[in-house]
């Protein structure tokens, strides 16, 4: 240094214009520029441009002077619009010109081109600058690679992969507390990052873009204008020309991860940055910092107390205790996720995993988390007395208030939700470490209020990480971290908050729990930190995070960061997302719209409705994202939304739909599929779209093969909607609002066992109650009249679930075939495979009906539905009518229609009806022997009827307990009916995919209700 100032050139004004315009050839005004080792003008030519002339150290090597001017000369020749000095040529072509001084210094000179712009360091660095200047550097470096010069290998102290040399001038710092503070990034550089270099992209860079040698455009302060001086230019890691500009854009940054985010972002739009060499960044951009603190205190040792070097010193000292303070894997995610990349590897994949397998997850509480009533927590109002009570440190207080808001609304759950703003942090640990001035306050796990005590356990298999106890009020208490590795899933933590200290002694790391087994417990505000009891659960995609550096609120500003970090657990804890975001119009205003715009006697369930938004398999979710176990609506058969119909459906919607008077492949190859499930007599399908419609053709085809009008059906039936079918629907015509039993209608006695008269033998009960349809014949006999039909469900559902005592249906069929009569099985609630046992539920009885009917299950909730008769009967309604049915057999349909029953074929659908009702049947029996008001629990495969009774002698109705225990079963969030002339048989028709833990809940849930009915409730 000392040498290069005895060199430095010395030339007047005039001599340097004479220099110019010997060399240049040009004309102008000259001012001098500032300069430690050389001298430098601005020249402003008489025909207004402005140019730098630069006459060199004599000292310099020449090696250096050439690589500037090869750097010049490619960034000339391949990036000539790049806004950085451009070489002027000497008037003999050449890049450089030479001159001797005075004293004998053989000088270089070398003319560029003036960059106009406000250095950064005099202008705000707002967000928008940072990031074009980092496109700026992009652009640069982009422009370089592929450049080499030997002068690009210097040794230079300002090489990032020499900042370990700092180590070497760690003596010349003075305070021992700052020495400390160096050397841990020393230490991190060393071990961390110095190993990676060789690995490292390199290229020759720009290499000092600090706020002096960058420019804005002074009428657009967010556009970086220009980059000066590439003096420091040298090969060296591509990463490190973003961790240069990071480390000087974030001094006196409130934000310094932000600002080099910005940096980082510019420059990978540009120059795209690998994952591996962002994740070095906070650490280079520390020890670009760490090299210049180090380098100028060797300098003031050398040059005496330099005041003005330790004034300059001060913002650097600022930053590195910041970055010393943070959490550089926190850091290193704010730079990932800038560039586009994961906050951390595999974090968007862990998400996507758990938002794919959550069917499979196991509940976190006794019963699926969706399935109880929830509410929010008011902790996102900080003037709400819970929480005014919380930040005070009285849980008590907050717990009293939270259990009167349960007790008078009926809610169970309470949710303290993901990403929440809060202010009841307010302890200095809340403080940001990452922005000044700034607070954390978005909660990134998951609250969930029960009371102390209430378990808590892992939805997934897991392995214990730590179990630790946090001592701090406000603190999480007993908390214990899991790690899951599920197949397919990249690793990711759970941390589980606020438990009683009883999981302490149980628990230990390595221990493995596999999915279902207990965590822990919801602790008391005495062991839990402090708070009303609640579990916080957080997930964390780090692995490499211990359970206490999980971040458990964050900045606002970083939310988007954390979301990847720290994904809200909502999902993984078995929460619907409806909780969340609650759409369209409220009951109230349904219930008003309904009353003003639809018929008024169409009925709601429920006293106090329920309104779903979202099916899904066995479950319906409602607007306020709460899940119901649905044991009733037997439609959906093989489960809600199922993927296979939904799938079909929309193929084919996208394809073609039209009518039957065209010939399309569908409706025949699902007459087929459909026929073939049946005794080969029934071999002649019709396609409609209701089960109504369904049974007004079978009567059609009914008249056209028998000519006759007289109707024999049992009682408490139901067939339909249409005016023929509600006349001969008792169900109907014979309650509120029917008009009575037409002449024509013949009602027989429903073939009840267990309602038989004690003295029939059992084995004759067939007999016995068919005797009932032979009295009816007898009666029209006698009037010189026959039957036209017979028409019964398989199993009579609305009668209560009936099922026909054996030899029933043989012995009617006979009778009635015998005066003339066609035979109908309804099958619209029972048809399908519901019984397991076989596809249709005649079957069980061992006859073969002349018509069939069926719909409800046949389109999973598509409407569609059929008929089904003999050649013979259809022959006869081939009487010259045509049969035209607009949408009935529509390809559409048919795809539907195809779609179910290779679900019911390929998911083996019926055996599992067969087994899992078998297992509920068994279960239900069990419940019989403990609760004395189930007179007679009754079903095949998933059609299932328990009967209440009063008295066991007597079988009075229990008509009030079975609502109470159908209305008890909705509020713990299952769904069955009530059926049966008195209302007192439970009525249960869940889908053929419910699951053997679906039938758990069912029972638990049946149990509970039974028990608090028992008890005097519901
Ligand atoms: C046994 C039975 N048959 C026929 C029907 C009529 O079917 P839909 O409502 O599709 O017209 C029903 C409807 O509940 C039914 O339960």
């Amino acid at each position: 240094m000392n040498d290069m100032l005895n060199t430095k050139p010395e030339f007047s004004l005039d001599e340097a214009g004479a220099l110019l315009a010997r060399h240049f050839g040009l004309k102008g005004t000259l001012a001098p520029l500032d300069s430690e080792r050389d001298q430098n003008f601005k020249v402003t030519t008489d025909d207004g441009r402005i140019f730098i002339l630069k006459i060199i150290n004599a000292a310099e090597p020449a090696i250096e002077s050439d690589f500037q001017t090869a750097l010049l000369k490619h960034i000339g020749e391949n990036a000539g619009d790049l806004p950085v000095p451009h070489l002027h040529p000497t008037l003999s072509a050449a890049s450089l010109a030479e001159t001797t001084s005075a004293r004998g210094g053989v000088h270089r000179l070398r003319l560029v081109s003036w960059v106009p712009g406000v250095p950064l360091a005099q202008s705000d660095r707002s967000e928008a600058a940072l990031e074009s200047l980092g496109q700026m550097l992009g652009r640069f470096d982009a422009s370089l690679r592929g450049f080499m010069h030997p002068g690009a290998l210097r040794d230079l102290d300002w090489d990032i992969r020499k900042a370990g040399r700092s180590t070497d001038r760690l003596h010349h710092i003075a305070d021992e507390n700052d020495r400390a503070l160096l050397g841990r990034f020393l230490v991190r550089f060393e071990k961390d990052v110095a190993p990676r270099f060789a690995t490292l992209r390199a290229s020759v860079i720009h290499n000092d873009a600090n706020d002096w040698n960058v420019l804005v455009d002074p009428d657009n302060r967010d556009r970086i204008s220009g980059i000066i001086d590439l003096g420091d230019a040298l090969y060296a890691p591509v990463i490190a020309e973003v961790a240069i500009a990071a480390a000087y854009a974030g001094l006196d940054h409130p934000d310094p991860i932000g600002a080099a985010a910005a940096i980082a972002r510019g420059f990978h739009g540009e120059y795209p940055l690998l994952e591996e060499e962002i994740d070095l960044l906070f650490d280079l951009i520390a020890m670009r910092l760490v090299t210049s603190v180090t380098i100028s205190a060797s300098r003031r040792t050398h040059t005496g107390d330099n005041p003005y070097l330790a004034i300059s010193e001060r913002p650097a000292w600022t930053l590195l205790r910041k970055l010393d303070a943070m959490q550089p894997r926190f850091a290193t995610a704010i730079l990932r996720h800038a560039c586009g990349f994961e906050a951390v590897r595999g974090a968007r994949a862990a998400g996507v995993w758990i938002e794919q397998n959550r069917k499979s997850l196991l509940p976190l509480l006794n019963r699926p988390v969706a399935t109880y009533p929830a509410d929010l927590v008011p902790y996102g109002d900080p003037a709400h007395p819970m929480t005014v009570n919380s930040a005070e440190a009285r849980p008590h207080d907050a717990q009293f208030i939270w259990e009167e808001h349960c007790h008078s609304t009926g809610v169970e759950l309470g949710i303290g939700p993901w990403g929440e703003a809060r202010t009841v942090y307010s302890g200095e640990m809340f403080a940001s470490r990452l922005i000044d001035g700034a607070r954390r306050t978005r909660h990134l796990g998951l609250d969930l209020f029960m009371a102390a005590g209430t378990r808590l356990y892992t939805p997934l298999a897991a392995t214990v990480v730590s179990v630790d106890v946090e001592q701090e009020p406000l603190g999480y208490g007993c908390l214990i971290a899991l790690r899951h590795e599920p197949a397919g899933c990249p690793p990711f933590l759970t941390l589980w908050g606020h438990l009683a200290h009883g999981a302490i002694g149980r628990l230990k790391a390595g221990d493995r729990l596999e999915a279902g087994a207990l965590v822990g417990e919801m602790g008391t505000a005495e062991e839990n930190g402090g708070w009303a009891p609640h579990l916080h659960l957080q997930i964390s995609t780090d692995t490499s995070l211990s359970a206490t550096e999980i971040l458990g609120v964050g900045e606002e500003r970083y939310l988007d960061v954390w979301a990847e970090l720290f994904p809200d657990p909502s999902l993984f804890a078995g929460m619907a997302g409806e909780f969340f975001t609650r759409s369209g119009r409220s009951h109230e205003e349904i219930v008003r719209l309904r009353k003003a715009l639809l018929l008024p006697n169409l009925s709601i369930s429920y006293d106090k409705p329920i309104k779903f938004v979202r099916g899904e398999g066995a479950w319906l979710i409602d607007d306020r994202g709460r899940a119901y176990l649905d044991c009733f609506n037997n439609v959906c058969h093989i489960g809600h939304a199922h993927p296979a119909v939904v799938e079909a459906m929309a193929r084919q919607a996208a394809t073609l739909n039209t009518n039957t008077r065209y010939l399309h492949d569908n409706i025949v190859a699902y007459a087929e599929r459909l026929t073939a499930t049946m005794p080969t007599e029934l071999a002649v399908a019709g396609f409609v779209n209701s089960g109504s419609e369904a049974n007004g053709v079978a009567l059609r085809l009914m008249r056209a093969h028998t000519g006759r009008e007289n109707a024999i059906v049992l009682d408490w039936a139901y067939h339909g909607t249409t005016q023929e079918l509600i006349d001969i629907s008792a169900y109907k015509f014979r309650r509120k609002g029917g008009i009575g039993q037409k002449p024509h209608v013949h009602v027989a006695t429903v073939p009840d066992s267990y309602h038989a008269p004690a003295d029939w033998p059992i084995e004759e009960h067939g007999k016995r109650f068919a005797e009932s349809v032979a009295d009816l014949i007898a009666a029209l006999k006698a009037k010189g009249e026959a039957p036209g039909f017979f028409l019964a469900e398989s199993i009579p559902s609305v009668a209560g679930q009936v099922f026909l005592p054996d030899g029933y249906l043989k012995e009617v069929y006979r009778m009635v075939r015998e005066a003339g009569g066609v035979c109908i099985a309804d099958e619209v609630q029972v048809g399908f495979g519901r019984v397991g046992s076989h596809w249709w539920a005649f079957e069980t009885q061992g006859v073969v009906p002349d018509i069939v009917t069926m719909g409800k299950p046949i389109g999973n909730g598509h409407p569609l539905a059929a008929v089904v008769t003999t050649r013979e009967i259809a022959s006869s309604f081939n009487n010259g009518m045509e049969f035209f049915n607009t949408f009935g057999g529509n390809p559409v349909s048919c795809a539907v229609g195809l779609a179910v029953l290779d679900v019911i074929e390929r998911q083996e659908l019926r055996r599992n009806a067969l087994e899992i009702g078998n297992y509920l049947i068994a279960a239900f029996r069990k419940m019989q022997m403990r609760y004395d008001v189930i007179g007679d629990v009754r079903g095949l495969g998933l059609f299932l009827g328990i009967e209440l009774v009063s008295d066991r002698k007597t079988k009075a109705p229990a008509t009030d307990i079975a609502r109470a225990v159908s209305n008890g079963a909705r509020q713990r969030g299952v769904l069955m009916g009530t059926e049966g002339p008195h209302d007192n048989v439970l009525k249960m028709r869940p889908p053929m995919i419910f699951s053997k833990r679906d039938a758990d809940h069912l029972i638990a849930v049946l149990d509970e209700t039974f028990m608090a009915v028992a008890a005097g409730g519901a």
